[in-house]
């Protein structure tokens, strides 16, 4: 009897400790590192500066230790931090040509003297972050050594650095390795305990390849993914990246949400290619789309109205809304050449932008909430975010008109109330 009751327990005991074991092993396995609970937010070297190295003949903008202590100061001093940039990031071409006697990878000493460790120091004393680049294949994009055969060691050496986060490109790298090669990366950050946010290229080069990337499981193991091709800073090369999201939205939106997000690439928002209303426009749209804000300027040469959108702080919690649910294109009215995007935020609130494909005339837009798909049984106080003032208050069939500019938008806050009694618009 007393065998028979120690057999039960004992069994009993082995079928918990198998589940935990199971569960631990279940919950271990997806992305655990705690970032990128809301799109990481910085600035990102390869957007101006590009792979100037040659110091000599550009001081003030080649890649060296000054530049990026540079661009922390001024993240600083304009402002940029305080409204939630926090990440200096390195991109491609910070490297020595070759690893040295351990293999190690180390950054061109004439460029960085104090090693990317001080860069480190120097981010970290201010209390931003470090990011750093490399590919997954045998070069960077731009010829530098690459990761391959050296994940291992490349994950150890960047969280010796007391690197923050890691942009792992995936140049010059046979599309069948790709998978393999970013999960093993994400193990072995892992397992250096030091909490890397992890950004991953492996969707780009899948489908630069012809193949569907399968974003559940990329999102299991990167924190933010690039899905097309680079950006450049021009109005073209940002409304193709509008329209490839669009195209594929319905594929994107499962995948995103708190820790994992899309990545549609750098702002160009102050640089040279787009006029203020084209800059509104990227910086709603990203916010729409949940994507990272990384700025790719010149940070020490932001004309003060490009800085005002970029430090516009209803626009940035658009973004960093902590539900963290990816928006979408709702309608496209072809005849208007107008598009209506939608994301839904915490506590049954919504952002709404009218985005006007018009390239030359402003345009008088008659629309309803009805064509947002707004829930029916509400009314809505609407907040126009780039004028940052109320605009009005509507039944969601009720009509109203809006001027876009063109290549511009409108964009607009909603929160559902019951309707006041004596309740007159406000806005056009
Ligand atoms: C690729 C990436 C870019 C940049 C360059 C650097 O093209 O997509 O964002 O990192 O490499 O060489």
């Amino acid at each position: 009897m007393i065998m028979e009751v120690n057999l039960t327990v004992l069994l009993r005991l082995l079928v918990t400790a198998l589940s935990v074991v199971i569960f631990l092993s279940w919950t271990v396995c997806g992305l655990d590192n705690g970032l990128a609970l809301t799109p990481p937010m910085g600035w990102l070297s390869w957007g101006k500066f590009r792979c100037k190295t040659d110091c000599r003949k550009d001081p003030r903008n080649c890649l060296s230790e000054k530049l990026f202590q540079e661009m922390a100061d001024t993240l600083i001093s304009d402002g940029y931090k305080a409204a939630g940039y926090e990440y200096i990031n390195i991109d491609d071409c910070w490297m020595s040509r070759m690893r040295d006697r351990e293999q190690r990878l180390f950054p061109d000493p004439q460029r960085f003297p104090n090693g990317i460790q001080g860069i480190a120091n120097y981010v970290h004393d201010r209390g931003l972050k470090l990011g750093i680049y490399n590919t997954f294949g045998k070069t960077t994009c731009m010829g530098f050594p690459g990761s391959q055969g050296f994940l291992e060691l490349d994950a150890k050496t960047f969280a010796e650095w007391q690197v923050d986060m890691l942009k792992m490109d995936g140049c010059f790298t046979p599309t069948h390795l790709i998978p393999d090669g970013y999960m093993d990366m994400h193990r072995f950050l892992n397992a250096t305990g030091r909490h890397i946010l992890y950004s991953c290229s492996w969707p780009f080069y899948l489908r630069a390849d012809g193949k569907h990337p399968n974003y559940n499981h990329i999102a299991k193991y990167c924190n933010i993914w690039r899905n097309s091709m680079d950006i450049e800073d021009s109005w073209e090369s940002v409304l193709k990246i509008i329209d490839d999201f669009a195209a594929h939205q319905d594929a994107h939106i499962p995948a995103a949400g708190p820790g994992h997000f899309h990545d549609p690439d750098m702002l160009v928002v102050g640089g040279s290619g787009l006029d203020l209303a084209q800059s509104q426009t990227q910086f709603a749209l990203w916010a729409i789309l949940a994507a990272p804000l990384l700025m790719g300027n010149d940070l020490r040469s932001v004309k003060p109205e490009f800085r005002d959108v970029l430090l516009n702080t209803d626009v940035i919690a658009v973004n960093q809304d902590p539900l963290g649910r990816m928006g979408q294109k709702i309608f496209t009215d072809s005849v208007r050449r107008v598009e209506g995007w939608k994301r839904e935020l915490t506590n049954e609130k919504y952002a709404i932008v009218y985005f006007n494909r018009n390239t030359k005339e402003e345009t008088l837009y008659k629309t309803s909430l009805t064509a947002m798909r707004l829930p029916r049984n509400h009314t809505y106080d609407l907040r126009d975010l780039f004028l940052k003032k109320h605009f009005g208050h509507f039944k969601v069939e009720e009509e109203f008109k809006i001027s876009i500019p063109p290549n511009g938008v409108r964009m607009f806050k909603t929160s559902s109330c019951s309707l006041p009694k004596n309740f007159v618009h406000d806005g056009l």
